[in-house]
């Protein structure tokens, strides 16, 4: 699926950043933050931004990739619960507030939105040039562990942040903000092996809680790719187009980026669950191939010309969810 930062928002966006600084300015300053957080093992490197510039750059550079994960998630969301109508939305590690922005657009009933996010130079970003993409945003500026919900929200988000917090942390985080959850709970990490690891984790503690999983597993038996001997690990991607001005910040002539995410979207509302859900793009035109997660746990579906899932499997894209029955 194409994901692209709605026009007015990428021209507000790309005003404000080059209002302040020279691209080569910003160039330098993605550049050392697409680094430190290229270092997989991080040994301690501290990853957060550090500066004005820094903080522009990230939003110029990596949030319409984010943003576009986002839509993606909160999309098999609004599929899955036709009647879910959020009001309030408790943005965790909220950065610029990339995902309060994501579900702006899409769900029209929120009032109140909170983000959570320690950093000064993000937060003010944030508030510079994103509030008018905001409904009603408060920014709370205490950490995840320090934060203590007052309330109940109808949807929680934490994106890309649980990799820049240690693992010990992981499962106490997720509780403590699923005690304040009354919708639905979701959590996106980059689509690496290390990104589905921490999605694992979350996952392992939704079943052993009996929590309902919403997306993307079909399923709650012990997932395929935890220890698969191929090497797969479970993510998704979306592609987003790129702007001049991101093709300057991070090199590179394709009209496209691909971002793989990984992500787990947990429910207080039950749904009903499909029994397969694509892990690959699906290949092959009179024969179709389809690696899937399902009730034979990973696998590849080959699906002939005569089979009635044929003709859907032309519409089906990775990271859809379906049933073979029709
Ligand atoms: C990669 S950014 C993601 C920002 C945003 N959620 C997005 O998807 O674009 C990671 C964010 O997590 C925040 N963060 C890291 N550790 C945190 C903590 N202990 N408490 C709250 N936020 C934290 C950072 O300040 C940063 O804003």
């Amino acid at each position: 699926m194409n994901v692209d930062l709605p026009p007015r928002l990428k021209l507000a966006l790309e005003a404000s950043i080059l209002e302040e600084y020279a691209i080569s300015a910003l160039k330098q300053a993605a550049e050392s933050v697409s680094l430190r957080y290229r270092q997989t093992d991080r040994n301690g490197t501290d990853v957060q931004i550090k500066s004005k510039v820094e903080a522009l750059s990230y939003l110029a550079a990596r949030m319409p990739a984010t943003f576009a994960a986002n839509i993606m998630v909160m999309t098999e969301v609004e599929k899955k619960l036709v009647d879910f109508l959020p009001r309030t939305l408790l943005d965790i590690g909220a950065g610029p507030g990339t995902s309060s922005v994501a579900a702006s657009y899409l769900f029209k009933t929120l009032e109140q939105i909170e983000m959570v996010e320690p950093n000064n130079y993000l937060q003010s970003a944030g508030r510079d040039v994103l509030a008018p993409f905001l409904r009603e945003p408060v920014w709370i500026a205490e950490s995840i562990e320090n934060f203590k919900p007052r309330q109940l929200y109808d949807i929680i988000v934490a994106s890309y942040v649980l990799n820049e917090i240690s693992e010990e942390k992981w499962k106490p985080i997720i509780q403590k903000f699923w005690d304040s959850c009354s919708g639905v709970m979701m959590i996106l990490e980059p689509g690496t092996p290390q990104g589905a690891k921490i999605i694992q984790s979350i996952r392992n503690w939704a079943v052993e809680k009996q929590v309902h999983i919403l997306a993307p597993c079909p399923h709650s038996h012990r997932c395929p790719l935890s220890d698969s001997e191929s090497g797969a690990w479970c993510h998704f991607a979306v592609r987003t187009a790129r702007s001049k001005l991101h093709k300057i910040l991070k090199g590179g002539e394709a009209g496209f980026e691909d971002e793989k995410f990984s992500y787990i979207i947990l429910s207080r509302i039950l749904s009903k669950t499909e029994p397969y859900r694509l892990i690959g793009h699906p290949s092959g035109s009179k024969l179709r191939e389809m690696q899937v997660c399902g009730p034979k746990g990973a696998e590849t579906l080959q699906v002939s010309k005569s089979h009635p899932l044929h003709k859907k499997s032309k519409k089906l894209e990775w990271g859809d969810s379906f049933d073979v029955g029709y």
